[in-house]
């Protein structure tokens, strides 16, 4: 059995130094930065997702939730061929009915902990990201993704279709006529086409994904971090309702922001010609 929260045996990387570990997944943290990198450790199987590693992305999540010194996250793959290869489909080819429902709901919370962090979450698309892979991708609040890798949702091939919300934040990302077209055919894009169709923020060359991503991940840093987590919310929230409900979020989330020392730093910092020093409060 794996060591229960809290702490639950996160590896923490401090100046590069291992602290503490999740069987398959990794939870490092820059030493300049509050920028916590979770990557998905099971390169030899292509880090599909069997349930061991969906708890595990679990457990990383609800700790990066309450770990202070954790701004912004960025999520990725093991090794240099994948992202994650979708959910294991060792694991899948013996479930049954009840199995299958409970692995659903298992990988829809896991990845409900990545969307609802109440922090940036920026998927690193380092490799192939298929099925479940792309899910976990999309449960991410940006992306970014390397060029001359592959993303879909193949699973209809296999006699099945996502379900791990694919079927509901695809259409909410790149719209329905594209999406439909990604969970019908099973057909792969690349990363030209996920750029084109909105899917990514980013794309680069394989050696400088990561400063690209971290270099997104930064320029996020150094803004009021009550304000990012408010907007994000108010984003979330907002754009699950009408509009008109969603307007009366952000009405309200703007009045939240108002009673924060960050806002009064903000707006005096630019009144008196200075960079703002946001405190988080
Ligand atoms: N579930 C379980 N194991 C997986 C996996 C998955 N989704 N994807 C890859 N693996 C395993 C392979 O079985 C192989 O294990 P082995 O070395 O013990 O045989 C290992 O990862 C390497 O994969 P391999 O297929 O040899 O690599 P490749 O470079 O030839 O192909 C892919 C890479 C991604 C194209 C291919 O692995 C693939 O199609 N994976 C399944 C993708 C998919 O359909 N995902 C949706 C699942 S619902």
């Amino acid at each position: 059995m794996r060591a229960p929260l809290p702490g639950f045996g996160l590896r923490i990387r401090v100046r590069k130094e291992t602290l503490v570990e999740l069987e398959h997944v990794l939870y490092e943290r820059a030493d300049d930065a509050r920028l916590v990198t979770v990557t998905v450790n099971r390169p030899d199987k292509l880090n599909a997702l069997n349930d061991a590693v969906v708890a595990d992305i679990l457990a990383a999540f609800v700790h990066a939730k309450t770990d202070p010194d954790c701004g912004v996250v960025i999520l990725t793959g093991a090794g240099e061929k994948a992202f994650v290869a979708g959910a294991d489909i060792g694991e899948l080819a013996v479930m049954d009915v009840l199995g299958a429902k409970a692995k659903s709901h298992a990988g829809q919370a896991a990845l409900a902990a990545i969307e609802n962090l109440g922090k940036p979450v920026i998927g690193m698309i380092n490799g192939y990201a298929f099925g479940g892979g792309l899910e976990t991708a999309l449960a991410c609040h940006l992306r970014t993704m390397a060029v001359g890798t592959q993303i879909g949702l193949p699973e209809v091939g296999l006699g099945i279709f996502p379900g791990f919300g694919g079927t509901q934040r695809l259409p909410r990302v790149i719209g329905r006529g594209l999406a439909l077209e990604m969970i019908l055919t099973g057909d792969p894009i690349d990363a030209e086409t996920a750029l084109r169709y909105g899917l990514v923020n980013r794309i680069a060359p394989p050696a400088d994904l990561r400063a690209v991503t971290e270099k997104l991940a930064r320029r996020i840093l150094l803004r009021g971090p009550v304000a990012v987590g408010i907007a994000l919310e108010s984003v979330l929230r907002g754009t699950e309702t009408s509009l008109e409900d969603g307007l009366r979020i952000e009405a309200d989330m703007f009045g939240l922001v108002a009673s924060t020392q960050d806002m009064r730093e903000g707006l005096n910092a630019f009144l008196e010609k200075r960079k703002p020093t946001f405190t988080g409060e």
